[in-house]
């Protein structure tokens, strides 16, 4: 697959097979996010691979709570479509079956640089990460829900003490079923 393939063929994927990753995929994967561009060449992320069952338990009983807590404005927000947050609720609680799951903290708690450049640099790292899967057949989804959620200081106290904040959770692994392909709006650039 060439790289603008693998741009326009990546999608969010949330329902997932067992099949595990293969570690040598996985540190690949890894290892591509740490070759992002960032800001003065910071490289301000740190990054956990989850995928032992006790580590897997652990997340998982937090996410039973991310889901329990966004619940409530999904049903308002979609209150004429409760299939909508029947599915959103039961993706974040089981995050879609996936067999590893990566935390993208800060690597420092605190910078002297902005925010936006400590946080786009760690969002291309992420995005490095999604085409590096997609690239071996692998699908994942990007969530910031344990982040609008708040458990991002009870994460990273579990997976990454004396790190930086949680900046998203992304799930990974294989698809076990065709994602729908969300449209892409017009006019969302130009050329002059
Ligand atoms: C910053 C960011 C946060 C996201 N958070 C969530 C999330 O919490 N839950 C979720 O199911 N999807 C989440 N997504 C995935 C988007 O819903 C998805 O990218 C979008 O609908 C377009 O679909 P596609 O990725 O298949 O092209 C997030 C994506 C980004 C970039």
């Amino acid at each position: 697959m060439n790289t603008y393939e693998t741009i326009l063929t990546r999608r969010s994927i949330r329902s997932y097979l067992d099949t595990p990753v293969d570690p040598g995929d996985l540190k690949e994967i890894l290892e591509a996010g740490t070759w992002a561009p960032s800001g003065v060449n910071l490289q301000p992320w740190y990054l956990v691979a989850i995928q032992s069952k006790e580590k897997l338990e652990m997340l998982g009983e937090v996410m039973e709570r991310v889901s329990a807590k966004i619940e409530p404005s999904l049903k308002a927000r979609f209150a004429n479509a409760p299939a909508v947050v029947d599915e959103t609720t039961q993706f974040i609680r089981k995050l879609g079956g996936a067999p590893v799951y990566i935390l993208a903290f800060q690597l420092k708690p605190d910078y002297e640089n902005t925010a936006d450049m400590i946080n786009l640099s760690i969002g291309a790292a992420l995005e490095n990460i999604l085409l590096a899967a997609r690239d071996k057949g692998l699908g994942t989804c990007w969530l910031t829900a344990p982040v609008e959620a708040e458990v991002g200081n009870e994460l990273r106290d579990i997976f990454a003490p004396g790190k930086g904040p949680l900046v998203a959770l992304i799930t990974l692994g294989y698809p076990a079923k065709e994602a729908r392909v969300p449209k892409r709006k017009d006019g969302r650039y130009t050329i002059v």
